[in-house]
């Protein structure tokens, strides 16, 4: 059966963009075909500035978004990274197949560095060896695929070649993975800034839509999103990113195209009034299921302390092959 493992960082309130780029596939689709893992990937959460408090928040409240979305715990494991030793210890012994120059042409690296240091903090390393965790991640549970939204693609690619390298030195130890994309909304953009993708953490929050903003909230978002100077409605996301956003945003929440939607629209208004009410319709179950949840922690902790176990059964063989095939006796 097809091994599935995806992650989520806790460093911010999840998004629409991790929603529709990601978390539904992993419900609606991913959870029903494959022998899949769905991490909340907390260590990741440590390689910038944090308040732990807020981490610890944080990952408890992307956990049960993720069961809110429609993850089922008969269906896939659900659980914490730190729960899960293996991938601490897997990273380690990555990082010695790794290289640094190889870290250093990441664009995340390049991106998340400079913001650090535009801020007048220091660069974690950890911040530079990230990918290689997330390729301990994926290459712990021997994962065939790795369903993700664009920006992930090449950490996806990292952790391929650190398999294949790891496979010719030591013996063959992991399975290749690959990214699997949505095929609309890979990447959701920022509504104030269209231009870049929406992110947890983004300095444009007004562009944010969070999977928990009131209904109101995500009317006036939307209805504020920044279009162009054009009048007629066209999906061109090289000239007119804002609209084709819009668009995405829209085919991604009733299932239709975004090329077509666009000859159904002759005014940004109505675009703009359909798509805040579409996903006003996608939020409210996920945020009645979401309330529900909150109610019963003690489900959420017996699901993740479950998932932890299953995980933690699934990682260690072949975390302790690695560790053989390098040379090492595990304990
Ligand atoms: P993270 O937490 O930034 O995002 C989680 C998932 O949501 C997707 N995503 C988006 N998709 C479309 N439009 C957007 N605006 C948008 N923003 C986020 C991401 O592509 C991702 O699929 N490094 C990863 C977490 C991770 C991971 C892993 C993922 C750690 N280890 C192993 C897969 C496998 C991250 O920061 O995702």
């Amino acid at each position: 059966m097809t091994r599935i493992f995806s992650g989520i960082k806790p460093t911010g309130h999840l998004t629409l963009g991790n929603y529709l780029g990601a978390v539904r596939r992993w419900a609606e689709v991913d959870q029903h075909r494959a022998d899949a893992l769905f991490c909340v990937v907390d260590l990741h959460a440590l390689t910038v500035e944090h308040d732990p408090a807020r981490v610890r928040r944080l990952s408890r409240q992307a956990a049960t978004l993720l069961l809110a979305s429609g993850l089922d715990p008969e269906l896939c494991t659900v659980y914490l990274q730190s729960h899960v030793d293996e991938h601490a210890r897997l990273s380690y012994l990555l990082e010695c197949v790794a290289t640094d120059g190889e870290m250093r042409r990441m664009i995340q690296y390049k991106e998340k560095s400079a913001r650090e240091r535009e801020r007048g903090g220091s660069v974690r390393l950890s911040l530079l060896t990230y990918p290689v965790l997330m390729a301990a991640d994926i290459l712990a549970y021997g994962t065939d695929e790795v369903p993700v939204g664009e920006d992930q693609t090449q950490h996806v690619e990292l952790a391929r070649d650190l398999a294949v390298r790891f496979n010719q030195r030591y013996g063959h130890t992991f399975t290749v993975p690959r990214a699997a994309r949505p095929e609309v909304a890979a990447r959701v953009m920022n509504l104030q800034d269209p231009t870049s993708k929406m992110g947890k953490s983004d300095d444009f929050g007004p562009g944010i839509v969070y999977l928990l903003d009131e209904p109101e909230t995500v009317r006036k978002k939307v209805m504020r999103a920044v279009t162009d100077s054009g009048r007629d409605v066209a999906y061109d996301p090289e000239d007119r990113p804002g609209v084709a956003n819009l668009l995405e945003i829209l085919a991604a929440c009733t299932d239709g195209e975004p090329e077509k939607l666009a000859g159904a629209y002759t005014s940004y208004g109505a675009l703009k009034k359909d798509t805040a009410e579409a996903v006003v319709e996608v939020l409210r179950p996920l945020q009645e299921r979401h309330r529900a949840l909150c109610a019963d922690p003690a489900y959420v902790d017996g699901v993740l302390r479950d998932g932890a176990g299953r995980a933690r059964a699934m990682a260690r063989p072949r975390v302790d092959a690695a560790y053989r095939a390098m040379g090492l006796s595990p304990a």
